[in-house]
Formats: C-alpha cells, sequence, structure tokens
C-alpha cells in the first residue's frame, strides 16, 4: 500500500523512517516495532466464509492472532481483506504498524473524524518539513487553503460536463461490449467491459482519444503497483517513471487541447484560477488515472459480488433507487481500499496520541464494513436505506469522478436488468483472479457467461 493520500499514491507508500508517534511513551507501538514483515503471515487462516458472510451475527470478539495484525499483500488478506480489518477493529482500532510506519485505522468513526479534519490530518507532507517532487503535485496532494483553487477549477469543468449526453453514450457502450463478449460464451468481465468502458468513458470527459496499447497498460498498471510502494520498496521507482510519462503524454494533449473539450477548459481557465500549468497537468494525470483504474476497478469488484450472491444480485438490478444499490455495492468492496494524511500537530484519535508527523492510514474497506455503522456489514443488501460509506472519501478531497463512476454504475446495472427481463443472467464461469495491489483492491479475471434464468437463480 502507499502512504500518499492520492489516487495514484495513495496510502500504503509509507516508507519514511523518522520519528513518528511518541515510541518512548506508546507500548502498542514498541511492542510492534518488533512486528514481522508482511511476506511473513503463517498465523492468518484462510477465510471459508466467502464475501457475503454476515459479520454480525458471530458470536463474540475475534481472538487476536499471535503474528502481525494485518499483513495487506499477504494472498489470503488480498483475498479477504474484511477479517483482517474485523481483527484489527476489535482489537486494536488505532494499531500502530511498523511495517507501513503508519497508524492504521479501522473504526468508521475514527476514519471519518481523520479525513473531515484537512487542518490537523494532512495531505500535503510538506506540511511536516518533507520534501514532495513537483511530479507529485496534484490536487490530491494538496490542502487548504492552496487546494481550494485547482479543485474549484476542476469541480466547476466536470459540473458543465453534458451528462446527459454522456449517460447515453456510456449506456450504449456498455451494451454493445457486453453483446459482442458474451456471444462467444465465457469471456472476462474485466477485460471486455470494466477495462474499455472505464477507459473510453474517461477519455470522452476529457476530450482525448484512447491512449491504449500496452505501452500505456503497463504504465497504469506501474503507478497502481507504487501506491503499494510501502510494503513492496521494488515497485516505487517504476511509479515515479510512469508517472512522469503519463504527465508528459497529459502536457502534450494540454499543449493543444481539442477546443471546448474539460483539458481545453481547464488550460484556458487556470491562470484567472491562479493555478501553475505543471499542477493542472498532475491533477489531470490523476483524473485520467483514476477514471481508468478505480472506475474499472469499481466495475468489476461490484459485477463479481453481484454474480457471486444472485438474490442480492437480482435485487440490485432491480432496485427501485439504483442510487441506493450502486452506493452498496460501493460499501461492499470499494476499489479504494486505503488513504493517508499525515499529522499537523500531536492530537488524539481513539484514546491514542498521536505526534507530529506521524502517518495516518484510513482503511476505507474496513470503514465500510463497521458493524457499529452499517448491519450486517459483510452482506450486500441493495436496498440498504442509510449508507454513509467512504467509499468515494469525505471532506475537501472527495472524490471528483463519484458522479461519472455512478454513471458508469448504473449502465452495467441497467444492461444486466435488460438481459434479466429477457431470462438471461450473468453467472460465473471460473475463479476470479486478484490483483497482487492492496491499496487499489480489484480483479484482472472474473470468468462470466450469460445462462438462462433470471438474475436471483430462481427460474
Ligand atoms: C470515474 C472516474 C474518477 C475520477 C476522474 C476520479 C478522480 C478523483 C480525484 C481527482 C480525486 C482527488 C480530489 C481532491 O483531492 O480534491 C479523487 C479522490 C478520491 N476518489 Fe476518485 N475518481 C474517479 C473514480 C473513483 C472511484 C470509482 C472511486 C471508488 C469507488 C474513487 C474513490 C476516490 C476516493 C476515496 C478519493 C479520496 C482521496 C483522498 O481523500 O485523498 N474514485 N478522485
Amino acid at each position: 500500500m502507499a502512504t500518499r493520500p492520492v489516487v495514484e499514491v495513495r496510502p500504503f507508500p509509507v516508507t519514511r523512517r523518522r520519528a513518528r508517534p511518541d515510541s518512548t511513551s506508546d507500548p502498542v507501538m514498541n511492542k510492534s516495532r518488533r512486528a514481522v514483515t508482511a511476506r511473513r503471515l503463517p498465523w492468518y487462516p484462510r477465510s471459508d466464509e466467502g464475501r457475503t458472510v454476515d459479520e454480525s451475527s458471530r458470536s463474540g470478539p475475534v481472538s487476536p492472532p499471535a503474528g502481525p495484525l494485518y499483513t495487506p499483500l499477504h494472498p489470503d488478506t488480498l483475498q479477504d481483506p474484511y477479517r483482517a480489518f474485523r481483527l484489527l477493529r476489535e482489537n486494536d482500532p488505532v494499531h500502530w504498524h511498523a511495517e507501513l510506519d503508519s497508524w492504521v485505522l479501522t473504526r468508521y468513526e475514527d476514519c471519518v473524524a481523520v479525513l473531515r479534519d484537512a487542518q490537523r490530518f494532512r495531505s500535503d507532507f510538506r506540511s511536516i518539513g518533507e520534501e514532495v517532487p513537483q511530479s507529485a503535485l496534484s490536487v490530491q496532494m494538496l490542502d487548504p487553503p492552496e487546494h481550494a483553487a485547482i479543485r474549484h477549477l476542476l469541480v466547476g469543468a466536470v459540473r458543465e460536463q453534458r451528462f446527459g449526453g454522456l449517460r447515453t453514450e456510456i449506456r450504449e457502450l456498455v451494451r454493445s461490449r457486453l453483446a459482442e463478449a458474451s456471444t462467444g460464451g465465457t469471456f472476462d468481465f474485466v477485460e471486455r467491459v470494466a477495462r474499455p468502458v472505464a477507459l473510453r468513458t474517461i477519455c470522452r470527459v476529457l476530450g482525448v482519444d484512447e491512449p491504449g496499447g500496452a505501452e500505456f497498460e503497463a504504465m497504469s498498471n506501474a503507478i497502481v503497483r507504487s501506491m503499494d510502494g510501502g510494503l513492496d520498496g521494488s515497485r516505487l521507482e517504476p511509479g515515479a517513471r510512469a508517472r512522469a510519462e503519463l504527465s508528459e503524454l497529459l502536457a502534450a494533449w494540454a499543449g493543444r487541447p481539442a477546443p471546448g473539450t474539460f483539458i481545453d477548459r481547464v488550460m484556458r481557465r487556470r491562470e484567472r484560477y491562479g493555478v501553475p500549468a505543471p499542477l493542472v497537468i498532475n491533477s489531470l494525470r490523476a483524473m485520467l488515472h483514476a477514471g481508468y483504474e478505480s472506475a474499472s476497478r469499481l466495475l468489476g469488484n461490484a459485477v463479481s459480488a453481484l454474480v457471486a450472491d444472485p438474490q442480492a444480485g437480482a435485487k440490485a438490478l432491480h432496485a427501485g433507487v439504483p442510487d441506493a444499490a450502486i452506493d452498496e455495492l460501493v460499501r461492499f468492496d470499494p476499489p479504494v481500499q486505503a488513504d493517508a494524511r499525515v499529522c499537523a500537530t500531536d492530537c488524539g484519535l481513539g484514546g491514542r496520541r498521536l505526534a507530529r508527523g506521524s502517518v495516518v492510514t484510513v482503511l476505507i474497506g474496513a470503514a465500510n464494513h463497521d458493524p457499529a455503522v452499517f448491519t450486517d456489514p459483510g452482506r450486500l443488501l441493495p436496498d440498504r436505506s442509510a449508507n454513509p460509506h467512504l467509499g468515494f472519501g469525505k471532506g475537501v478531497h472527495a472524490c471528483l469522478g463519484a458522479q461519472l463512476a455512478r454513471v458508469e454504475m448504473a449502465a452495467v446495472l441497467g444492461a444486466l436488468a435488460q438481459y434479466d427481463d429477457r431470462g438471461l443472467a450473468l453467472r460465473p464461469a471460473g475463479d476470479p483472479v486478484r490483483e497482487p495491489t492492496a491499496t487499489l483492491r480489484g480483479l484482472s479475471r472474473l470468468p462470466v457467461r450469460l445462462e438462462a434464468g433470471a438474475a436471483g437463480g430462481e427460474q
């Protein structure tokens, strides 16, 4: 995982080894300094309970394991991080993670408190005297008041987007990709639908041609992998190179934007907002990357959850309030699992004392499964009424692309509902393959096929 609060460089890249929390007065931290590393994880039992387990119905607290409470890159944790989150939440909700060099939060209450308080919990690591390379500075990395200008510039341009036309276009695209993919029988939903739909959509929004090709894929993937650089240092350098290359591509587009496009609008207005060109370009890069990687992972995770639980799937497809079903899918298995902030002052959180300069990792996936806020958190309930999930973040850095992601999700649910009306349902056709990344959670393969039978599996 990264430790930078960025769509591109997120929470588990904590690799700094500087004075962090008050180590002398914190026995938990001192103890965990002796903790084993991420790849040594024998205590962790493989979960046989699946992803729809009713966590709240289990009796009593889970016993803490003898080893580390959280090893994000272990295959079992990648498969089912929610079990590890539960252990952490029940045993040490504000947990010092020595390898990440960071506090790790699993209670909703603590996570939301951090995301909402941009004064004490900063995104810009320069506020504690760290050097941040120019190439890493984007809308995500800044704090108020500096953050406001670039945020307003981008939000204004997003608001002007004609979502009506785009919605129709995305709906058509999803329908045609699904129809084409399913004619051959079994297909990979990630490769044939989720990724092409997400890439086409964000490129249409920005007003650029789809980059496509192996080179772009490799660049984008290197950035995703580098978000876990705090756990695997070998991922950092390729990620930094990939970001520089992607910025070059954005700079080329921004140098000659097609008139009237999103990029054209923000480049023309940036001086009025007092935003330097490199900051705009890096922020556009973050949008392109999130629009592709976060959105495609959301589509893959969501469809995986739907086909794994046909009853809930049927409900989601015919939900009276599609937004409720979309929110539930985002809550249930969010692609952005973690986010990071740095303490600008000494502060108290969940009964612990965090020293200035401490990194705080907000585990979004854990907060979204906190039984104190969500009844039956391990169950996919498409008609869940109150759903204040953190899947799109919270506070000043809340996701800029949330509306777009919702449009893509609605298009997929709508297309599947149409199949369902004709007695066809998407069914699993093999084991999904999980990506070996923790900050961004997603699938590299989701084999499915369209079969006769309603989505609820009752015919
Ligand atoms: C669909 C296209 C998307 C675009 C263009 C996009 C873009 C962005 C941008 C630019 C930010 C930074 C905002 C700021 O710092 O002021 C952001 C934040 C965020 N995005 Fe998205 N995003 C997209 C999709 C998603 C999806 C699908 C998810 C997860 C379901 C997601 C989750 C988040 C989260 C959790 C944050 C907060 C980061 C933080 O607190 O530092 N995004 N997004």
